[in-house]
């Protein structure tokens, strides 16, 4: 009942002419993908260049951050409205590494899902616990302080778009992917957190995805968890071959 997103981050990488190359490579190769979102996540820089590139695809655009305001003296930031402009219909927000280089908090993570959704935007709003918190026993706190942080006075219409994407930390990157058990128990908090601070209704709706070391030989596994729809993958959505074998993941 819950389509499947498969999104990919490219992080800081990918000029224009690699990143057109790459949709070049992937395009094909998920051609007639229907029962999967597809979205990619390229630098800002490199936005406007892609709408054409994807024009008869399935695969949607994402943006990797925004601010909070439309317009104004803000040197280096870039609004809602200005991502729509460049083609963008999803854009990510409170990823732990703006949270651990850019001083990205729970607040900010808030104002700018707000500012996305006025915007028309779908967030994908990041969460996830360090390794520190999960060896001192405390993923559940982190992750409720997080999800109650960042979706505080949305309503639940307003919360409806959201995607929610569950990325411990100490998997980003690394190699160590959560098991699959690990991976569904955070993800059935997660959206335990979402029906009490809206609706069971609302809970069943939200599409929560895995991030962290997601490759092609893993995602199968974490796939077949029950509350695991989709996967927002960073080194590997960066080849083709390998993002296409993640998104058709089910074949
Ligand atoms: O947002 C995706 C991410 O942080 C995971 O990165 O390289 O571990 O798949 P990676």
């Amino acid at each position: 009942m819950r389509k499947p997103v498969i999104a990919g981050n490219w992080k800081l990488y990918k000029t224009k002419d690699e990143a057109l190359a790459l949709i070049e490579e992937l395009a094909p190769l998920v051609a007639g993908v229907d029962n999967v979102e597809i979205v990619v996540a390229p630098v800002f820089t490199v936005l406007p260049t892609l709408p054409a590139a994807l024009a008869g695809t399935s695969i949607s655009l994402a943006a990797q951050d925004v601010f909070w305001e439309e317009e104004g003296a803000f040197t280096g930031e870039v609004s809602p409205r200005m991502l729509l402009d460049a083609g963008a219909s999803h854009v990510i927000i409170g990823h732990s590494e703006r949270r651990q280089y850019f001083g990205e908090t729970d607040q900010t993570a808030n104002k700018k899902i707000k500012a996305a959704l006025k915007g028309a935007l779908v967030p994908i709003f990041c969460i996830g616990e360090t390794l520190d918190a999960r060896e001192a026993g405390d993923t559940f706190k982190v992750l409720e302080r997080q999800v109650r942080g960042g979706l505080e006075g949305l309503t639940e219409t307003q919360f409806a778009p959201v995607i929610i994407a569950y990325e411990p930390v100490w998997a980003i990157g690394t190699g160590k992917v959560a098991t699959d058990e690990q991976a569904q128990e955070a993800h059935a908090f997660v959206r335990g957190v979402v029906a009490r601070m809206f609706s069971k209704a609302a809970a069943d709706k939200v599409r929560i995805l895995y991030g962290g070391s997601v490759k092609p030989d893993n995602v199968k596994g974490l796939m077949a968890s029950p509350d695991i729809d989709g996967a927002l993958v960073g080194g590997a959505s960066l080849k083709g071959a390998s993002f296409a074998s993640i998104v058709r993941y089910g074949e």
